[in-house]
């Protein structure tokens, strides 16, 4: 078997990098570095609706997302995801109509035209619908994301389509399951906190998109 070399997982590793050459060693003594890179692409990687349509993803780019399922924990190790990618120039028109963008914001009907998403990972199941199918999905879809927001793209993960038409649309040899669409998102973001009981949908003011999400207090089950 093909053995990966480490340099090339190191190469992909940017942020963490950037940040340890960045923070020095006094800062690094401070905050364990092996979280704060992680921590602040976490932080970047939210779900964006807009996208800069001048920007063209690659299918390479396509790829190298697809590439971390290699490190992704699955049940049993069964890794029954299976992935077709679409790029402006292999027809990710052909999705363009059978999703649906932002259910919290009726009012502004996304994808806006003019600024919808043009890159597609299509994720399909080998088997059928299961409770480790769908932790496998969830792992997937946001290790693939977290890779998109280390090569300083967006995306989003939508499930909000009919999955007969995507199948029929795209000609697919597997039911789809999921679809996360990339490109250079256009919003601005801003998460802030949230208590137990309170709204928790997203909204927009004065042009920013706002997230809110609980905070550890409300997390953590009290003893
Ligand atoms: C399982 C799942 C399904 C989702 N489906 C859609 C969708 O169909 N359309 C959409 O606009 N966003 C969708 N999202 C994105 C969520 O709305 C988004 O994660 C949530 O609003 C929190 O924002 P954040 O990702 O920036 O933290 C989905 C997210 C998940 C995890």
């Amino acid at each position: 078997m093909k053995k990966e070399l480490y340099s090339q997982e190191m190469a992909d590793n940017y942020l963490e990098k950037k940040f340890e050459s960045m923070a020095g060693k006094s800062a690094a003594r401070k905050a364990p570095r092996q979280y704060a890179g992680l921590e602040a692409l976490l932080k970047k990687n939210r779900s964006y609706r807009e996208y800069d349509t001048a920007y063209k993803v690659t299918l390479n780019q396509l790829e190298a997302m697809v590439r971390m399922n290699r490190y992704l924990a699955s049940g049993r190790n069964a890794q029954s995801l299976r992935f077709r990618l679409l790029t402006k120039d292999s027809g990710s028109d052909r999705l363009q109509g059978l999703y649906h963008l932002g259910r919290a914001l009726p009012e502004l009907n996304l994808p806006r035209k003019g600024a919808e998403p043009e890159a597609f990972i299509v994720i399909c199941s080998t088997v059928p619908p299961g409770r480790n199918l769908y932790i496998d999905l969830g792992i997937c879809c946001e290790g693939m994301l977290l890779k998109a927001a280390d090569m300083g793209l967006q995306g989003v993960i939508i499930c909000n389509f009919n999955a007969d038409e995507v199948k029929k649309a795209l000609d697919l040899p597997l039911d789809p399951l999921c679809i996360v669409a990339v490109g250079k998102g256009l919003e601005k973001i801003e998460i802030v906190d949230a208590a137990e009981g309170d709204d928790l949908n997203y909204y927009r003011k004065d042009g920013i998109h706002y997230v809110p999400k609980l905070t550890p207090e409300s997390l953590i089950l009290p003893e």
